[in-house]
């Protein structure tokens, strides 16, 4: 028995997340689902974004699942809380093509890892004066060497070639300095993995140009959460992009993308990004076997093309799609 610690959110957070555990609850597998609040409507009915409680389920389970939430200014990111909470220092967002689903390369298939608790989000911002804000962005060695040695297991387990580190150590000649030498000092553990290093705007242009040649690229926070929304749209957009943030305890597993009011409470929105981070966390809780079944389901319903969401071209319902997999989980 599975516990999982299930938080819908806001705007589309709690469809998608209801047509995921459809699909995990369609498996021989059994699941206690305990649901908890975040987000802006449980600031409005418990005046604060992310309770105690929330934390205290998610420390308690096996694995957690988050649809999004919409951010209220002036108050404390749920997300963030709770990974900095459950300390999951990776954020790995994969990236990879479907059959029949437009994308700019054929075959892609990369993933990005992203430093998951400090950078740019370490959130220590301050007034100086009357009309300057200052932001911190906090990089140490031992989160560093967290997060790149976490990214060179990964590419090792992946039987992948190379290891990409993306930075702008030109500029942020510190913060970025240590990053980047503590790149190269790790790398020398892993002879056989081809180790390289990007400045981030030329990156962000490579990921356009040679999307294909990255195997598992690695950088800080803020810069892995961009080049991560960029390479989502490659390969079909947010619809379609799973992440997991994983430490050396808790997994936490939410879509990419957001609350996305534009479409909030239309129930059009695509479920396949948050059943895709169901498939990761099944992978964490080492239940490969169903985690494979769900990704060649969602691959048919993708290939197919019968059932999709406005996103991808359709005109079917969140939890149209989600029974679609629901249906070809059934034939294999
Ligand atoms: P967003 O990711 O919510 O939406 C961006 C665009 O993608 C919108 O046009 C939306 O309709 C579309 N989209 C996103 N997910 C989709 C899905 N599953 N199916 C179909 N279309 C989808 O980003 P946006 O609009 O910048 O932010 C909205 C709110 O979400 C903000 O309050 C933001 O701060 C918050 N946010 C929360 C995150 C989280 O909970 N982890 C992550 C990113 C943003
Ligand atoms: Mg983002």
């Amino acid at each position: 028995m599975f516990k999982i610690t299930a938080i819908g959110g806001d705007g589309i957070g709690p469809e998608v997340l209801k047509g995921a555990i459809a699909v995990l609850e369609s498996l021989d597998l059994n699941f206690d689902f305990i649901e908890m609040e975040a987000g802006k409507v449980c600031l409005m009915k418990n005046g604060t974004t992310i309770p105690e409680e929330t934390i205290k389920a998610s420390k308690k389970s096996h694995a957690t699942l988050f649809g999004a939430i919409t951010t209220v200014d002036n108050q404390e990111s749920p997300i963030i809380a709770l990974r900095k909470n459950l300390n999951v220092y990776a954020n790995l967002r994969p990236i990879k093509s479907f059959e029949g689903i437009n994308s700019l390369y054929d075959g892609l298939d990369f993933c990005i890892v992203r430093e998951n608790t400090e950078g740019l989000y370490s959130e220590s911002e301050y007034y100086d004066g009357e009309d300057t804000a200052v932001a911190r962005r906090i990089i140490t060695e031992k989160a560093s060497e967290k997060i790149i040695n976490f990214a060179f297991k990964k590419a090792v387990e992946d039987n992948r070639e190379k290891v990409t580190c993306v930075h702008k150590a030109n500029v942020l000649k510190k913060t970025d300095g240590i990053f980047k030498e503590i790149f190269y000092k790790i790398s020398n553990n892993y002879p056989k993995i081809i180790a390289e290093d990007y400045y981030v705007d030329a990156m962000a242009m490579y990921l356009i140009l040679r999307a294909n040649k990255f195997d598992y690229i690695v950088t800080t926070n803020l810069f892995g959460d961009i080049l991560s929304d960029e390479a989502a749209g490659l390969v079909g957009g947010l619809g379609l992009a799973p992440s997991g943030n994983i430490g050396d305890k808790y997994g936490l597993f939410e879509p990419v993308h957001g609350s996305a009011p534009d479409i909030a409470g239309e129930n059009i929105s695509n479920p396949i990004a948050m059943i895709l981070s169901a498939v990761m966390m099944l992978d964490f809780l080492d239940e490969k076997y169903y985690s494979n079944k769900i990704r060649i389901a969602v691959e048919n319903v993708l290939k197919k093309k019968k059932i999709i969401t406005p996103d991808l071209g359709g005109n079917n319902k969140t939890m149209d799609m989600a029974n679609a997999v629901i249906d070809e989980l059934k034939n294999l």
